[in-house]
């Protein structure tokens, strides 16, 4: 829809951002665990943590890179194990999901934290579950489930996990790779993405976050995946932005998370700008809000207010790559969008 973007003040473009319908498509519910949740979860079963309260826990997350988060973000996750912890987990994140009018999200989860501890994967998708059919009866957000295999460990590990999950199928609709990106290849999961398309799930995967452009080529070339999960260094190939840009291949893109990640120095040298001008089609998201410093609309404040060349136009753009980008039947997504462009044609008007 053509409006008139010059039109909308800069003053007015974060309450705006805000306001708007949005989807999200890269939050690991994992990541969404506050510390006072995971102080809750770890005095109602049982678990010993090595902090001795939410603020030393707060005080950890100073992250140089994304190992470095890992080793935190895995070592919280510690305190689910019981089916009502990973709906509790999920209902949170609703919550937050709702103040910041998203419609719709696209859940990340990861059996293998769980399953090395000897919670059944039954336990973990029947919890997040629930709380996504809560989420939708009593908040009105549609959402999915994304089952991500851990990169770290080996592909005959992925595909036990793929098949332990299976008497769930219906409830997740695709499969995503995370953790330690560099020195795991999405090559390296070949098999397992081979066996997801012949399940009919979508594929995602995390690549260019840390890792090269070459994964990010990989991840297309050899998962077939329909998305890129942050994707933020293909700006260092030309060829490959070309790439993306002529294909129309959507990138999840987690702007606070790579601040905090040290993979850009500052929020005002993001690559966002330029993956919009080059003709990408980049979203925004917010990868693990509760280590990272904020949920979905923290992180368009930041890239905003960090970044002045990206006004009204790059504001819309990037929430409508949002639904577009979204794994839901295009009449879903087109009621959506209407919904959007009618803020805008508010706005603008
Ligand atoms: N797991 C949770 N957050 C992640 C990230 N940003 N990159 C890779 N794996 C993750
Ligand atoms: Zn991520």
């Amino acid at each position: 829809m053509p409006f008139d973007f010059d039109r909308i003040a800069r003053t007015e473009l974060i309450p705006l951002l805000s306001r708007a319908p949005k989807a999200e498509l890269h939050i690991h519910i994992e990541g969404s665990l506050e510390p006072e949740l995971i102080f809750a979860l770890a005095q109602r079963n049982g678990v010993a943590l090595p902090y001795a309260d939410v603020e030393a826990l707060r005080a950890a997350y100073a992250f140089t890179d994304l190992q470095s988060f890992l080793d935190i973000y895995y070592a919280g996750a510690s305190v689910l194990l019981q089916e009502d912890d990973f709906h509790d987990m999920a209902w949170a994140y609703f919550l937050k999901a709702q103040a910041d009018h998203v419609v719709h999200a696209e859940l990340f989860f990861d059996p293998q934290t769980h399953t090395a501890r000897g919670v059944d994967t039954g336990v973990v998708i029947r919890g997040l579950k629930r709380a996504c059919d809560r989420a939708q009866a009593e908040l009105g957000i549609s959402s999915a489930l994304i089952l991500c295999f851990l990169r770290h460990l080996s592909e005959d590990e992925a595909l036990a996990t793929l098949e332990a999950a299976l008497p769930w199928r219906e409830h997740f609709i695709g499969v995503g790779l995370d953790s330690s990106e560099r020195g795991h290849p999405p090559e390296k999961f070949a098999r397992v993405f081979a066996r997801a398309a012949e399940l009919g799930l979508h594929r995602v995967a995390h690549a260019g976050e840390e890792g090269p452009p070459a994964y990010v080529e990989s991840a297309l070339d050899v998962l077939k995946v329909e998305r890129i999960d942050h994707g933020v260094r293909s700006v260092e190939s030309p060829a490959l932005i070309e790439r993306l840009a002529r294909e129309g291949v959507p990138l999840t893109v987690c702007p606070l998370s790579n601040i905090k990640l040290c993979v850009f120095r500052h929020m005002a040298y993001h690559s966002m700008p330029a993956l919009l001008a080059l003709g990408c089609k980049p979203t925004v998201n917010s990868d693990d809000p509760a280590y990272f410093g904020g949920y979905l609309n923290d992180n368009f404040v930041a890239l905003f207010e960090a970044l002045p060349q990206l006004g009204a136009r790059e504001a819309y753009a990037l929430l409508r790559n949002s639904f577009e980008a979204s794994f839901v039947p295009a009449e879903r997504k087109g009621a959506w969008m209407a919904e959007l462009d009618a803020v805008f044609a508010q706005a603008a008007a």
